[in-house]
């Protein structure tokens, strides 16, 4: 059966298969399956918004934005036609219902083409809103979340302004680039003149065939990166550390997004002890350093063979441990990127680290200030963005994205 944009019927329930097919919880997290790569579609409408617990899709399209009207109606209708549009392309339809090759010869078509007759591959599309969306110009400030700024600055950040603390962002994610691209491309069309990118961002995962092979994705420096997620599939821990439960956030997240450009060069130069050192875990299986496999619990206790702490306790793992934070867990859902070459030649390429937790104050920020200060890992990255978002519950049918800051 051909699978095209058209006629393809949406598995529905499809994220949450990896619960039915006995894949570790740990890797269904973060990652994608099979079974899902490819031509399903992901549900745009639900209790929480997609693109969150949904398996990492291969690809991402990360676009900040700023509002340029000051017309809190142009807004709202901007917002509305966004919603409509993404339901449709989250189907794998058109972003427009007259579609990219119909309509009036004379006018624009309501879509641009690019992904005709591609399959919707889980392509998922998620709203947040930034702590400057709730100032004066919209009304919005009786809506703000209590305590929701913009981060701290942190030991060693280098920010360049243009990709901080925009008024809101959409994360495309999906596993076709294409697809993903499209998507972003038709959001920012439809928006023009009243909601501006400021800042746009490509990503890639490579966690869909990973994990088709039960693989934890792997980052720019080779490690594997997600095994030690929160787990998306057990209840207990998606109430505790992820969904917000009070105010108009109910069923929402907060968003933490810091762009860490790496020295590839002087990583590519280190010993694979110094590399293994850094994040406390062998590169291969992704095992603790003090022995085990991949889902090993680390022994932070555990000597080596020269007595020294076999996980060393400025490794990046022994820093974001949980017990090193009160239990506090986030859900990292951190896309590699690539942008050519710098001014003098080197390799620009990174990771957009991206998690998402309940409370900021409680999760993130201890863990981000324990690794600024002292993680192993500082010597190879600059971190040159650093933004947060308020990301709302999902929707339900005739609801718009935004829709609660309005009410
Ligand atoms: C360049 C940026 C980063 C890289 C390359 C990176 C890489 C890694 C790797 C390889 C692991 C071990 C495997 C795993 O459990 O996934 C890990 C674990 C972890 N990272 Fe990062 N990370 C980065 C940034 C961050 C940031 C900014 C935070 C949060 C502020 C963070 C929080 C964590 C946590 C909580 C764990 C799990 C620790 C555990 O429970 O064992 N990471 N990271």
């Amino acid at each position: 059966m051909q699978l095209d944009r058209r006629s393809f019927i949406g598995l529905a329930g499809a994220f949450g298969l990896g619960a039915a097919v006995g894949v570790p919880s740990t890797l269904a997290a973060t990652s994608g399956f099979a079974a899902m790569a490819g031509g399903s579609s992901v549900p745009f409408y639900g209790k929480y918004q997609a693109g969150i617990t949904t398996p990492m899709q291969d690809r991402l399209y990360f676009a900040a934005f700023n509002v340029e009207t000051e017309d809190t109606a142009q807004l709202k209708r901007v917002l509305k036609e966004w919603t409509l549009a993404a339901e449709r392309m989250s189907r794998g339809t058109d972003a427009g219902p007259i579609g990219a090759a119909s309509g009036m010869p004379e006018a624009p078509p309501d879509d641009t083409g690019e992904a005709l007759d591609l399959p919707a591959a889980r392509v998922t599309m998620t709203i947040g809103f930034g702590p400057s969306i709730f100032d004066s110009r919209f009304g919005f400030a009786s809506r703000k979340p209590a305590g929701f700024e913009k981060l701290p600055t942190f030991a060693r950040d280098e920010l360049e302004s243009e990709q901080q603390n925009a008024d809101l962002m959409i994360q495309v994610c999906a596993d076709d680039d294409q697809v993903a691209f499209h998507a972003i491309r038709n959001l920012i069309r439809i928006a023009k003149g009243t909601i501006s990118p400021v800042w746009l961002q490509s990503g890639f995962s490579g966690a869909a065939k990973a994990s088709a092979s039960r693989h934890t994705p792997r980052n720019l420096f080779g490690f594997k990166d997600g095994t030690a997620n929160l787990n998306v599939d057990d209840f207990t821990e998606t109430q505790m550390h992820l969904w917000v439960d009070r105010g108009w956030m109910t069923n929402g997240t907060y968003m933490a997004v810091r762009n860490f450009r790496f020295d590839i060069e002087t990583w590519d130069r280190s010993s694979l002890v110094e590399q293994e050192q850094v994040f406390g875990r062998t590169k291969g299986a992704g095992a603790p350093l003090s022995g085990g496999s991949e889902f090993s619990q680390p022994d932070f206790k555990a000597k080596n063979a020269r007595g020294e702490l076999a996980i060393a306790e400025d490794s990046h793992m022994a820093l974001a441990h949980p017990s090193k934070h009160g239990g506090a867990k986030i859900l990292r859902r951190a896309f590699n990127y690539s942008n050519g070459t710098d001014r003098v030649a080197r390799i620009d390429a990174g990771l957009l680290f991206i998690s998402y937790q309940k409370d900021l104050e409680k999760q993130f920020v201890p863990i981000q200030r324990a690794l600024a200060n002292n993680d192993q890992m500082n010597e190879y990255v600059t971190v040159i963005g650093s933004s947060t978002y308020a990301c709302p519950p999902g929707l339900a049918p005739g609801e718009f994205w935004g829709h609660q800051l309005f009410a």
